[in-house]
């Protein structure tokens, strides 16, 4: 079963992808190098989630519904189902069973196997018991206050070392281009496994980024990326940068404000850490129980990668050591700088602010959301496919 590929234009950088996969030859090559995962039959991922019943649905993304389900030795599984056969789907499909099962870490969600049986395409991967952060954040969990400042902390470090294995230690690079709460799911230690890949870019050597198709989730969006589909390792950091603001003060990438007026969680922090009111930007539902040093650092951290230039954000390598605070010098040269003097200007008038930069996010995403619409129409509210 050989899959597509490529078309380049190397002047401009500008190809669309990128890997030429043969998931047959893969599986019969690997699988017995490496028996980390295993092509599955249907009628055994029938049998495992009682015939795909809807009570063992955990949830449903844009690739299709994804169910709880137990194999025959007892362990648990999850499994990822197509929801309609295209020939996109299929591509999203090829890319994630490829990108899953050539990464190993202990921070990114690893493959089981996989099941390609006339036009049904499942992925399937170890079920991760906690879920996910949205689910704690904003979800199922949020009223059961189950992650404390320790667990928020391991959480913020183990899922950007997740990232830096795919930036920085994969080959080629990866670019996940939709890291976002959902994506990041929580073991039964509540260690993060970044999770997701179907949208993810191989980097090829040398390429400083790759131009692309927008995909990707409203308010987590880098606005270079929303408005030129440019995609490279630091759309992945503005995109943490959001998912950090988010784990420390339980608030949502983007916050209705009114009926008409929305305003993104960068918007809302970056004024009150100018005025050093970090007790304000805790999660309430902590009860302020935190290590107020911990907190800043993250807040500081999180802004600097979503700022809206690309070539001030860190690396995610950098990212790391600064949660760790191995770096205090680096801190304190953040926490000085011009971004973090005065508060900026910000009106809120129908989601556009008069502050340029922290507003930037908000109008491409908006001009985007036309943009999509005049071409194609395949606009929900928050995902962009
Ligand atoms: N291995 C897993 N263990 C437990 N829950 C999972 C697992 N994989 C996915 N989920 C949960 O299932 C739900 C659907 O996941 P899915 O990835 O399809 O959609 P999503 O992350 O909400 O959106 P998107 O399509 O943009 O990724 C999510 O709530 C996700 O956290
Ligand atoms: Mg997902």
């Amino acid at each position: 079963m050989a899959f597509w590929l490529c078309c380049g234009n190397s002047d401009r950088y500008d190809f669309m992808f990128v890997v030429v996969v043969s998931l047959y030859s893969c599986s019969k090559k690997r699988g017995k190098a490496n028996a980390t995962w295993r092509v599955f039959s249907l009628k055994e991922l029938h049998s495992a989630t009682n015939n795909f019943n809807y009570d063992n649905k955990l949830g449903e993304g844009g690739f299709g519904s994804v169910y709880w389900g137990q194999l025959w030795d007892g362990s648990q599984i999850a499994v990822k189902r197509l929801k309609v056969f295209s020939n996109k789907a299929e591509m999203e499909f090829a890319v994630e069973v490829e990108i899953l099962a050539r990464v190993q870490h202990k921070n990114l969600l690893s493959l089981r196997g996989y099941c390609a049986e006339g036009q049904e395409r499942l992925i399937v991967y170890d079920y991760m018991p906690n879920l996910s952060l949205q689910s704690h954040l904003h979800g199922q969990h949020s009223a059961e206050c189950l992650l404390d400042w320790n667990r928020r902390m391991n959480i913020a470090i183990g899922s950007a070392e997740g990232i830096v294995y795919l930036h920085h230690q994969a080959t080629p690079h990866i670019i996940h281009r939709d890291i976002k709460g959902s994506n990041v799911l929580l073991d039964s230690d509540f260690q993060a496994r970044v999770a997701d890949f179907g949208f993810a870019k191989l980097i090829p050597d040398g390429a400083t980024h790759v131009t692309t198709k927008v995909k990707g989730t409203l308010g987590y969006l880098a606005p270079e990326y929303a408005m030129l589909g440019k995609a490279n390792e630091s759309c992945d950091v503005f995109s943490f940068g959001i998912l950090l603001l988010e784990l420390a003060s339980g608030r949502k990438p983007i916050e209705k404000i009114s009926s008409s007026v929305k305003r993104s969680i960068v918007d809302w922090a970056l004024p009150l850490v100018c005025e050093k009111k970090f007790s304000e930007l805790a999660d309430p539902r902590l009860n302020g129980e935190y290590v107020e040093e911990e907190l800043k650092r993250v807040i500081f951290v999180a802004l600097v990668c979503a700022q809206s230039q690309p070539e001030k954000r860190p690396t995610v390598l950098d990212v790391v050591e600064l949660l760790k605070g191995k770096s205090k010098e680096k801190i304190s040269e953040i926490e000085n700088s011009e971004m973090f003097r005065s508060p900026p200007a910000v009106e809120f008038n129908d989601g556009a602010s008069a502050a340029e930069d922290s507003s930037d996010f908000i109008s491409a995403e908006k001009e985007l959301k036309q943009e999509l619409t005049e071409n194609t129409g395949a606009m929900n509210d928050t995902k962009i496919n």
